[in-house]
């Protein structure tokens, strides 16, 4: 069982989202979409710790969230978000806590990729 703590959450959070600002094709997606940053963070590491560690500090809708953004939600652009995500836990964690990072979001990021899916069929 690999140990992921709240501070693992702390520094991998902003550090995937310095990597996604910088990229030429994500970064414009959230900047455009994304007042508030430090509120973001918050959010996101809040959704990471509801997901790993099960604290249920994150309370929304991620599939809404991301329904809103449809036309940005393509297959090109969620590989390029987990091809991230994967570098920079890479970067910072253990192995086997990346991985466990890498698999949780692989298939999260295939449940919204379904839900954006079925949203634009209906
Ligand atoms: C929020 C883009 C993939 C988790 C957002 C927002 C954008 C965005 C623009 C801000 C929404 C808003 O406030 O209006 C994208 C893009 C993705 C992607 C372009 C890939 C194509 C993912 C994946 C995950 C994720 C794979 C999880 C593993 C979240 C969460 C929020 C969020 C938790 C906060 C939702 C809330 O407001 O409660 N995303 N996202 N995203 N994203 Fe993503």
């Amino acid at each position: 069982m690999s140990q992921i703590s709240e501070e693992d959450i702390g520094r991998l959070v902003p550090a995937f989202y310095d990597r996604v600002r910088a990229d030429p094709v994500l970064g414009p997606i959230f900047d455009q979409a994304i007042d508030d940053w430090p509120l973001h963070l918050e959010k996101l590491k809040a959704f990471w710790s509801s997901v790993m560690l099960g604290t249920g500090r994150y309370k929304g809708q991620p599939m809404v969230a991301h329904v809103r953004h449809e036309p940005h939600m393509t297959e090109d652009n969620f590989s390029r978000w987990l091809a991230l995500w994967r570098q920079t836990s890479d970067d910072m964690l253990a192995p086997e806590a990346a991985a466990a990072f890498q698999e949780k979001a692989d298939r999260i990021a295939e449940s919204l990729q379904l839900g954006v899916q079925f949203y634009r069929e209906r």
